[in-house]
């Protein structure tokens, strides 16, 4: 626990470390993966090389610096830190190891700048943090071990089924080994998966794109063009190979209301767009189904959801957008103009997820049609960064 002059400390070098926060975030990954290569195979080194979960920590960091006074505000700024390393399997003792590399980060950036006192200020800060994400990652690792189908670690899945969904984007139907039944993960939520690849061990998230079932899992994987596990997964794995999950995690869930919704997607980010469209639908709630794809080729799940417009008729209604071509509801972009003839009323809870720029395009159509806040909801398929330039 900090002390009230490391806490003093702390405020008055934050302005230092927060202008070179991302030279440390940069220097501290090399470094980790030099002194302690074990805890590479976790990282997703296109994270790294694009920058993103360098930038994504040193936001983390930051925004604890900031809330730390207010636990209630940190546990909500840390949740999706918190699922993405329970879907990792996360485990104590990693972290004095990225306390150890972070502190050493720090004084390679700063130099003589950083004197014992503010070193030991800024350890125990460190301290405190990890101490809060090792008590709220236990606790999610027990919760799921204990509800019916949970289980602890990594679970050994095989691939039951495979089913092209368009061009790009294949279903993995993943049931477990042991034949026992899987814990239901809660719509919108995306699931932690290890694989060997060439012999070395590589993890990556996917959202669960079926309706929890008590049986198995399903994942749809688009294939991206130079991507290790996306191709790995397309064109070597098949029916009966097995891989391993970690508990499923995830922020992007239905709120508890019963107010319309609007699920805006674009290419792959359709998947957790089905859950969530047959749990709102089931609960009796009026939906708007948005989906925007390159085009014809490029569209998944089409029959999928053609299907749940018929089950719900009076509830639903459904628009696909495509960049090109005549064969879609709409040829073009999802502009502020169709969302605000689409959007179902003022109250609308909207969920969208899909590339970066979309994401931006959409939160500011719906921002400029009155929607607060608190009412958007998205994920980015990578690193967490902010929708939009600061
Ligand atoms: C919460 C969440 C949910 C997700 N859900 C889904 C989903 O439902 N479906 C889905 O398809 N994906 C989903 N993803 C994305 C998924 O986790 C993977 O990131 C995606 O499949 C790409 O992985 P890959 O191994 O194929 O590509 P990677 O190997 O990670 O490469 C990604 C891109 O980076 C480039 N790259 C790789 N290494 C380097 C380098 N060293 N230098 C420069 N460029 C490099 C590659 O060429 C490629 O274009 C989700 C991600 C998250 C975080
Ligand atoms: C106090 C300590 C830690 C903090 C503040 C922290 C913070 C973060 C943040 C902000 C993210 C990005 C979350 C997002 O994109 O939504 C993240 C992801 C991640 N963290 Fe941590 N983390 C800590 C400890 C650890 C430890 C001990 C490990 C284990 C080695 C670890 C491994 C990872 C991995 C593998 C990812 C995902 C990276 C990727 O996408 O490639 N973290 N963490």
């Amino acid at each position: 626990m900090t002390t009230a002059a490391q806490d003093a400390i702390i405020d008055a070098t934050a302005p230092l470390v927060a202008e070179h926060l991302d030279a440390i975030t940069a220097r501290f990954y090399p470094l980790m993966f030099e002194r302690y290569p074990e805890v590479k195979a976790v990282f997703n080194q296109a994270h790294q090389a694009d920058g993103g979960q360098p930038k994504a920590l040193a936001r983390g960091v930051l925004a604890y610096v900031g809330l730390r006074q207010q636990p209630e505000a940190v546990r909500q700024q840390m949740q999706s830190v918190i699922s993405k390393h329970v879907s990792l399997g996360i485990q104590p003792e990693q972290y004095p190891i990225v306390g150890e590399c972070l502190m050493a980060a720090i004084g390679d950036v700063l130099g003589d700048a950083v004197t014992a006192e503010i070193a030991d200020a800024w350890g125990a800060l460190y301290g405190d943090l990890a101490e809060l994400l090792i008590a709220a990652e236990a606790e999610r690792y027990q919760a799921f071990a204990g509800c019916p189908g949970g289980w602890q670690g990594l679970r050994e899945f095989r691939i039951a089924h495979i089913q092209r969904e368009c061009e790009v984007i294949r279903s993995f139907i993943l049931a477990p080994c042991d034949g026992q039944p899987v814990a239901d993960a809660l719509p919108g939520q995306y699931i932690g998966l290890q694989l060997r690849i060439d012999g070395e061990t590589v993890h990556r998230h996917y959202s669960l794109s079926g309706s929890p079932n008590g049986c198995d899992y399903r994942i749809s994987v688009k294939q991206e063009p130079g991507g290790r596990v996306s191709n790995y997964l397309h064109q070597q794995m098949q029916v009966g190979d097995t891989l391993a999950l970690l508990p499923p995690a995830g922020e992007l869930t239905l709120d508890n209301s019963d107010r319309p919704v609007m699920l805006i997607s674009g290419g792959v980010g359709q998947t957790p767009m089905l859950p969530l469209a047959r749990q709102a639908l089931s609960q009796g709630r009026r939906l708007c189904y948005v989906h925007a794809a390159r085009d014809i080729h490029h569209h998944a799940f089409r029959s999928e959801v053609d299907a749940l417009v018929r089950e719900y008729p009076t509830l639903m209604t459904r628009i696909c957008a495509y960049d090109h071509g005549d064969d879609g509801d709409i040829t073009g972009r999802l502009e502020q103009s169709l969302l605000a003839r689409l959007l179902p009323g003022a109250d609308t809870q909207c969920y969208f997820v899909g590339p970066g720029p979309f994401m931006s395009a959409i939160d500011s159509h719906l921002a400029a049609l009155g929607i607060a806040p608190e009412q958007r909801h998205y994920e980015h398929f990578g690193p967490s960064r902010p929708l939009h330039a600061a």
